[in-house]
């Protein structure tokens, strides 16, 4: 008989995220709460995550907090036009989009976004890019994770990453290692950094890593391939599929990005530079949204479903989650 072939990785790869509370007690403050009123009616009182600045906090206020996506995914992007407005050079751009960074894993772990992805690098960006800009990108991620090591410790935020690392300077490397395992008994926020990602890179190092392990677990005429397994062969298979992914800068393209992980999730693109991105554009990102009705290639509700379609409706968009 067939035999399922699982994944040989090692037990550090092996991850599970802890669903965040909407609101971890340290991070609740004190102040009286505002009333939001629903649409139905429904009064809510929302406590609203300490941290957060007026704006940030009108708009968590209006959140349904049983309706937060578990994982973003943030497309950066516009760091060099950023720069050009500002007549200056375009490593001034990556180096104020380190701000953004800050402020939005910031709001993302204070409001208990369970997972953050951010597309830092890909593998064409390594490639076609002139050498000084690579040199420079590195140079900034590497001062980065020194610097924030502690901020991401004090927000239970843990780091981990998805691209070729092993294509990366060997100091680069270390300084990764050393950021993810100072990181890695948070159980906040999963921080993921895609760094040297290629989206079809990852399929081929998946079905490279399934063919492997068939054969060394009783020869590849045993491999039975489904969604689930290509999915535990991924970079990502220590998360969920992201919920929204956004872009910054007005693109209207996935470059290269998640693409298998990305089959459900809701686009949402703002015209907002990155190095001028914040957690308040986050926060937009999400009441957006929350507006959306996901429908996992069903129906509306209501549009030609009797109650027993909508039933299975329902169950199918649960299976493909
Ligand atoms: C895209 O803008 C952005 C990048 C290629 C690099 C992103 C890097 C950062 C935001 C800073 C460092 C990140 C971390 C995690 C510390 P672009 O240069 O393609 O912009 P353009 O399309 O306007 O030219």
């Amino acid at each position: 008989m067939a035999t399922r072939l699982k994944p040989r990785l090692p037990d550090s790869r092996i991850l599970s995220i802890a669903p965040l509370p909407a609101c971890p007690p340290r991070h609740c403050n004190p102040l009286p709460d505002r009333v939001s009123l629903y649409p139905k009616g429904i009064t809510l009182q929302h406590k609203v995550p300490a941290g957060l600045d007026r704006k940030e906090a009108e708009i968590y206020r209006q959140f349904d907090l049983e309706r937060l996506p578990g994982h973003i995914a943030i497309i950066m992007d516009g760091n060099g036009r950023w720069a050009k407005r500002r007549h200056m050079p375009r490593v001034a751009g990556h180096r104020a989009g380190v701000a953004a960074v800050r402020s939005t894993v910031e709001t993302a772990a204070r409001v208990g976004i369970g997972a953050l992805t951010l597309y830092a690098f890909s593998e064409e960006n390594w490639k076609k890019r002139p050498k000084s800009e690579v040199d420079f990108l590195m140079g900034l991620l590497s001062r980065y994770l020194k610097a924030e090591v502690p901020t991401l410790n004090e927000n239970n935020i843990r780091l981990e990453y998805i691209g070729r690392q092993q294509q990366l300077p060997d100091d680069v490397q270390e300084r990764m290692e050393w950021a993810r395992a100072s990181t890695a008994r948070n159980t906040g926020t999963v921080l993921t950094l895609a760094l040297n990602y290629s989206a079809r890179s990852e399929l081929v190092d998946a079905f490279r890593s399934m063919v492997n392990a068939a054969a060394q677990n009783g020869g590849i005429e045993h491999l039975q391939i489904d969604e689930e397994m290509v999915a535990e062969h991924l970079y990502t298979r220590h998360l969920p599929d992201p919920d929204l992914v956004v872009r910054t800068s007005g693109e209207m393209r996935l470059s290269n990005f998640l693409l298998w992980q990305l089959a459900y999730a809701e686009i949402y693109v703002t015209p907002t530079l990155w190095p001028d991105f914040r957690g308040v554009h986050l926060l937009e990102a999400i009441a957006e949204y929350q507006k959306r009705e996901r429908r996992y290639g069903g129906l509306n509700h209501g549009d030609g479903l009797n109650h027993g379609d909508a039933h299975s409706h329902n169950e199918s968009a649960k299976a493909h989650k």
